[in-house]
């Protein structure tokens, strides 16, 4: 299978079935405990302030169902809000969000099948990193190319390196690499597992995560900051495994998150290029 099928056939069969109500597999990624609730919404809403608030289309290239509250709201001052996404799945959910107010196209967004300059606002939210690195330039350039001139664009997608996410994360590294060890023994000591259970095994693990390529701020701004002008802000500094490892009721998570943030809103290019998640935005000139 190439990496668009089986990212395709991953969002189909596993990262767009509904566990509960509203809620997706795919949101195992997301941390949607309570405490960091309100800072995660307030990161979701950074993506609005930087889309012009009103026009006829507004493109979601890689909108998934459009699954959190928050990413409605972007789209609230448009007519239309075009939803392009390889998953069908994806697209049948979002419809079930937005109804009428949307249109839904299957479309790759390095091939889109739009005209230039049809959109007033574009929003690409945690897709791009899913394609081979050698599309990432004709992914922008698509999502740049549909863009009205005097409009504007974001997109979300997290960092492969970061300086500060590479400190904050080393204490979560450990542990991981210390389980990865003790379960990697275990399997040696029982290697009695059947040949007919191990193929099933790896068949699942092929479909357990989607293919992601990701980079810094430095590979970013060389390959496609030269074509496109960026600018790069922060989104989210924090990832939910970091999330998950020091953000707790009983210390003080709320405020800390707090502190967080208005730092971020602070820094932001500072935490943009060094934090988990930047913001890209890229606008044309009118
Ligand atoms: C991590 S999900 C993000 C969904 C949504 N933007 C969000 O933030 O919740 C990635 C989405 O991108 C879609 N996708 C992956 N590769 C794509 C491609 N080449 N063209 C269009 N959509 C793609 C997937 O089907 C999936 O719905």
């Amino acid at each position: 299978m190439n990496q668009k099928s089986q990212v395709r056939a991953f969002y189909d069969q596993v990262g767009w079935q509904e566990v509960s109500e509203g809620v997706y597999q795919n949101a195992k990624y997301e941390d949607l405990r309570p405490v960091s609730r309100e800072y995660i919404e307030k990161c979701h809403l950074r993506v609005k302030r930087h889309l012009p608030p009103e026009g006829k289309y507004l493109l979601d290239a890689g909108s998934g169902p459009i699954q959190y509250p928050a990413y409605l709201t972007y789209s609230e001052g448009y007519r239309y809000r075009v939803c392009a996404d390889i998953s069908i799945v994806a697209l049948q959910e979002a419809r079930k969000r937005i109804g009428e107010r949307g249109l839904f196209v299957v479309a790759d967004v390095a091939n889109l099948p739009f005209k230039d300059e049809a959109f007033d606002g574009v929003v690409s939210l945690h897709t791009i990193h899913h394609l081979p690195r050698q599309e990432h330039p004709k992914a922008y350039g698509e999502l740049y190319r549909t863009l009205k001139p005097g409009g504007s664009g974001v997109a979300v997608n997290g960092w492969g390196w970061a300086r500060l996410s590479r400190w904050v994360n080393l204490p979560i590294r450990v542990r991981k690499t210390a389980r990865k060890g003790v379960r990697t023994l275990v399997r040696i000591l029982k290697r009695r597992q059947s040949p007919k259970k191990a193929g099933r095994a790896a068949a699942q693990a092929e479909l357990k995560v989607a293919y992601a390529d990701k980079y810094d701020y430095r590979w970013l701004l060389t390959h496609i900051g030269t074509e496109i002008p960026l600018e790069i802000r922060v989104w989210r500094s924090v990832n939910t495994s970091a999330l998950r490892f020091y953000i707790h009721p009983w210390l003080g998570g709320r405020g800390v998150l707090r502190a967080l943030f208005w730092l971020e809103e602070r820094f932001p290019h500072f935490f943009g290029k060094h934090g988990a998640y930047p913001l890209v935005i890229f606008r044309k000139d009118a």
